[in-house]
């Protein structure tokens, strides 16, 4: 018999999302606007635009969220909404619109913290006891860390520069594959996987990134400049060039930058067209990345063994974010926990990319934890920027 029930709001980076879950884990309704088609055109999130756009749909989707639950604002145990990590741009704009309705129905507030969110977001559809292993791996976010409770988590390893859904998504845009027929409205790492399954891997090698590095950490910057560099040996091979638009330029500055491309022309090369071998070079980032991946997971699982964190048979891999939708890169993890007779857990992909379930349901946790739930917004304070 629920109990408690947790409206969560999320607008950390270029999802507006909400939804209402109960205690007993029932979803009843959920909503999200995704900015995703907006950010594909500019090439990448610029902060302002993402802001405006949360700003005018944030009401409409936590009305629709309530609508679809049945549930009116005064019936709700709490407001939870994600504080950090994020832009903070974007996250104004949530935490905002949450203080105002907390304000005003004098409800608790609960600040999520985004990475617990999506590390404890297992926990609403599998029995998943503390602790186990999590993988989280997106467009901005790369961990492994030990679930140990609510809000206890161990870090074993993170990306040292960026996240492999970053990753991704440059190298699509450097193959530019929005103007790909069969993936032009896919995200970047969605159009590798698609464009993958029909190339060859073996055909480029990237390399493993950090071999003499005896730790749990990620790198994929180094895999972005080896890819980089096929493609442009490829477009050379190919007779392809890739201008820049430049734009607000002077008269002069723009003749100046006009000759490089009369030059490129006159010796019969090719603007923006796509490569002949785009499906073998996504085949190989694809097959590095997985690779990358499966290695340091695999190497996190024997530490957490060794050192007596985790112990078989019940111990469990959680992955999660964007990027764990992607089924070559499950099949790599799995091979890796069969090997090490650990459970594989995956949350349907819905709940894997950004969603208002998943904040709603860790103000669930941390109202049964009794942690961090606040009963006066005095101290919280948005800043307009
Ligand atoms: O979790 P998410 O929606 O947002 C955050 O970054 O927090 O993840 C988005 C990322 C993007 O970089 C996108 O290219 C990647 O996840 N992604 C994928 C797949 N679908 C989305 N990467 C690999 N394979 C996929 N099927
Ligand atoms: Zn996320």
């Amino acid at each position: 018999y629920p109990t408690k029930l947790v409206l969560g709001i999320e607008t950390s980076c270029d999802d507006t999302a909400a939804a209402v879950v109960d205690d007993t884990g029932k979803i009843l309704g959920e909503a999200l606007h995704s900015q995703n088609e907006v950010h594909l055109k500019t090439g990448g999130i610029i902060p302002p635009v993402a802001q405006q756009l949360h700003r005018e749909n944030i009401e409409r989707i936590v009305k629709e969220t309530l609508c679809v639950s049945g549930i009116s604002l005064k019936e709700l145990s709490a407001v939870a909404t994600t504080v950090k990590p994020g832009l903070a741009l974007s996250l104004g704009v949530g935490l905002e619109y949450s203080l105002k309705l907390v304000d005003k129905y004098k409800k608790p507030f609960i600040p999520i913290h985004h990475m617990e969110a999506h590390a404890l977001t297992i926990r609403l559809i599998n029995q998943v006891e503390f602790p186990f292993l999590v993988l989280l791996i997106s467009g901005g976010h790369c961990i492994l860390v030990v679930a140990q409770g609510v809000s206890d988590f161990l870090l074993l390893g993170q990306s040292v520069d960026i996240a492999p859904g970053d990753m991704l998504d440059k190298v699509a845009r450097r193959l530019s594959l929005t103007k790909h027929p069969e993936c032009c409205r896919m995200s970047g790492g969605k159009a590798i996987e698609h464009l993958a399954q029909q190339g060859n891997r073996l055909h480029y090698e990237l390399g493993a990134p950090m071999r003499h590095h005896p730790n749990c950490n990620f790198s994929f910057s180094g895999l972005h400049s080896n890819a980089t560099r096929i493609i442009m040996q490829k477009e050379k091979e190919e007779g392809i060039f890739q201008s820049k638009i430049y734009t607000n330029c002077t008269p002069d500055l723009w003749l100046y930058l006009q000759k490089p491309l009369l030059l490129t022309i006159s010796l019969g090369l090719q603007e923006g067209h796509l490569l002949s071998c785009v499906t073998d070079i996504a085949a190989a980032v694809q097959h590095a990345v997985a690779l990358h991946i499966a290695q340091r997971t695999h190497r996190a699982i024997l530490f957490c063994i060794k050192s007596g964190i985790l112990s078989q048979p019940n111990a469990t891999l959680v992955v999660s974010g964007g990027v764990a939708s992607n089924q070559y890169i499950r099949r790599a993890l799995q091979i890796v926990t069969d090997a090490t007779n650990f459970n594989l857990l995956c949350p349907p992909p819905r709940l894997c990319t950004d969603n208002g379930v998943m904040i709603a349901w860790n103000g669930i946790e941390r109202m049964r934890a009794g942690l961090g739930v606040l009963h006066s917004t005095d101290g919280i304070r948005y800043e307009p920027k």
